[in-house]
C-alpha cells in the first residue's frame, strides 16, 4: 500500500519502511536513507519513509536521525502494521527472523533481507510464501555484500545459461588466507589479527569451517541454476586445516590457496561444494585478497565474468538493501502487484535438483605425505596412486630428514575422488608414511 498524502496534490507518495535489526548494516541503511533521501526520491518520484526500528537495545540517536517514537522492542507489531510496505529483516538467525518474514508476506508487504542461513536452509517456505502472496523478497545483501551478483545472475545473465560459478564469498578466510600468504602467519596467528582488526567474529566457527560460504552458495545455485539445494547437500571443507607450509608448496607450484565455494551444472547434476582450493597464481580471483569478496562466473554464451568488490562492511552491504528497496519500491508506485519471480524462475519450478555425489566429483590434487627419508618411499607411495587410476603431474621432495620426516608433494593430474580416497587409505596404511596426508582440490582449469 503506497499513500498518496491527501494534503497536497504536488506531495510525492511514500514508501514506508520497517527495519528490523540495527546493528552494522541496519545502521547503514539508516545512514544512506537519510543521506540519498532527495535522490531516492528523484529515481522513484515516491519518498522512502522509515515509519519503525525494531531493536533490542537500540537509543535514539541524533547522528542517526532516529527519533525515539520511532524505536520499538515489539518486532511482531511493527511487521502487523497496515501503513507498512516493505520489512527490511537485518536480524539475522533463523527466529524469530523465518516467523517475521512469514508474516510480512501474509499480509501483502514485500520482504528484503540480508539473512542467508535463513534463507538457505527455509527458503523454500519463504519464496513459495511470496509467490502465494504475489510480494517480493529482495536478497541482494546476502551474498557478496555489496557485490551486485544476485541482481546479475537474475535479471543480467537471464538470456544465458550458466556452466559454473566460482565464488570468494567469506572475507574472513579471505582475509586469514591473505595473512597467511602474503605476512607468513600460520593460521591461528593470522586468525588471532582478523579478530583483532574486527574482521573476524569472536567466534569465528561458521565462517572458518566453511558453514557461511556454503549458505550463500546455496543461494547462488538457486539463482545460476533454478535450483534449491539445503546447505547439508554441500560438501563443505573449511581452512582451518591449512598451514603455511602448504601455502608456501602451492606458491612453489604457482598456485595460490583460497576458499572457493564452487558450483557447476553438467546438464545432469550440480556439483556444490565449499573447500580450500589451489587456483593459478594468474587467474584474476587469485589476486582478490582481504576482505574482497569476487563472483567469477562462466556462461554458456558469454563466456566468463567476474564480479568484484566489498563482501561485507557498513555502507557497501547497506547500498545491496537499498537496490532491492528501490527495485520493490518501483513496483509498488507502478501499482504493480505482482513481482518478478525471486529467484528468477517461478517458484513451481524451483526443485530440489540432483547433487553429484563428491565421489564422483573429478578434480586434480595437491597431496602433501609426511614420509621417512629413505630408499623406495616415492616408488611405494606412486605405486599405490597408480594401482587406483591417479596419474602424477609433478612431485616435490626436499631436505634429508636424518631424523623423523619430510615432506613429499604430490600434484595430480584429473581422478575422481572416490580412487583418491582409496588411494589414501592404502597409503596410511605404509609403515613409512604418517598417516592423514594433506589433500587440497586443485581447480587448473577455471
Ligand atoms: N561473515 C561474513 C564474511 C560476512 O566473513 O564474509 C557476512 O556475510
Amino acid at each position: 500500500m503506497v499513500e498518496r498524502r491527501l494534503t497536497s496534490h504536488t506531495a510525492p507518495p511514500l514508501v514506508r519502511l520497517a527495519l528490523l535489526g540495527c546493528g552494522t548494516v541496519g545502521e547503514g541503511v539508516v545512514r544512506l536513507l537519510r543521506r540519498n533521501a532527495e535522490m531516492f526520491q528523484r529515481k522513484l518520484g515516491a519518498s522512502i519513509e522509515l515509519a519503525g526500528v525494531a531493536d533490542r537495545s537500540l537509543k535514539p540517536d541524533p547522528s542517526l536521525g532516529l527519533e525515539s517514537r520511532l524505536i520499538t522492542r515489539d518486532a511482531a507489531s511493527l511487521v502487523a502494521r497496515p501503513d507498512i510496505d516493505i520489512v527490511v529483516e537485518l536480524f539475522g538467525g533463523l527466529e524469530p527472523a523465518r516467523s517475521l518474514m512469514l508474516k510480512a508476506l501474509e499480509s501483502g508487504k514485500d520482504v528484503v533481507t540480508a539473512n542467508k542461513a535463513l534463507l538457505a536452509q527455509k527458503g523454500d517456505e519463504i519464496f513459495r510464501t511470496a509467490a502465494r502472496y504475489g510480494r517480493s523478497v529482495g536478497f541482494e545483501a546476502s551474498v557478496g555484500g555489496g557485490v551486485p551478483i544476485m541482481r546479475t545472475l537474475r535479471e543480467a545473465l537471464a538470456g544465458d545459461r550458466q556452466r559454473a560459478v566460482y565464488g570468494i564469498i567469506n572475507g574472513t578466510c579471505n582475509t586469514i588466507l591473505s595473512l597467511m600468504t602474503d605476512a607468513g602467519a600460520e593460521f591461528a596467528e593470522a586468525l588471532h589479527q582478523a579478530q583483532q582488526s574486527g574482521l573476524a567474529e569472536a567466534d569465528p566457527t561458521l565462517d572458518i569451517e566453511g558453514h557461511d560460504a556454503a549458505h550463500k552458495l546455496c543461494l547462488l545455485v538457486a539463482l545460476a541454476f533454478g535450483v534449491l539445494l539445503k546447505p547439508t547437500k554441500v560438501y563443505t571443507e573449511g581452512i582451518s586445516r591449512v598451514t603455511l607450509a602448504d601455502i608456501n608448496f602451492a606458491r612453489q607450484l604457482g598456485y595460490s590457496i583460497k576458499l572457493l565455494a564452487i558450483a557447476k551444472d553438467d546438464g545432469s547434476a550440480i556439483e556444490a561444494r565449499v573447500h580450500p582450493t589451489m587456483i593459478p597464481q594468474r587467474h584474476p580471483l587469485a589476486g582478490v585478497a582481504g576482505a574482497f569478496n569476487a563472483i567469477y562466473v562462466q556462461s554458456e554464451a558469454l563466456g566468463p565474468t567476474m564480479y568484484y568488490g566489498q563482501g561485507a562492511g557498513q555502507l557497501p552491504t547497506a547500498t545491496a538493501v537499498l537496490a532491492d528497496v528501490l527495485e520493490i519500491a518501483r513496483h509498488r508506485c507502478a501499482g504493480s502487484n505482482t513481482s518478478a519471480p525471486a529467484l528468477g524462475y517461478p517458484a513451481t519450478v524451483v526443485k530440489p535438483g540432483r547433487v553429484k555425489p563428491m565421489d564422483d566429483v573429478l578434480s586434480e590434487y595437491y597431496l602433501r605425505f609426511m614420509a621417512r627419508d629413505q630408499p623406495g618411499v616415492l616408488g611405494a607411495i606412486a605405486s599405490v596412486l597408480g594401482r587406483n587410476r591417479i596419474s602424477i603431474a609433478s612431485v616435490i621432495q626436499q631436505g634429508r630428514g636424518l631424523t623423523g620426516t619430510v615432506p613429499v608433494i604430490m600434484r595430480t593430474h584429473e581422478a575422481a575422488e572416490r580412487d583418491l580416497k582409496r588411494a589414501l587409505s592404502s597409503i596410511g596404511k605404509l609403515k613409512m608414511v604418517e598417516p592423514s596426508p594433506t589433500l587440497i582440490r586443485i581447480e587448473e582449469q577455471l
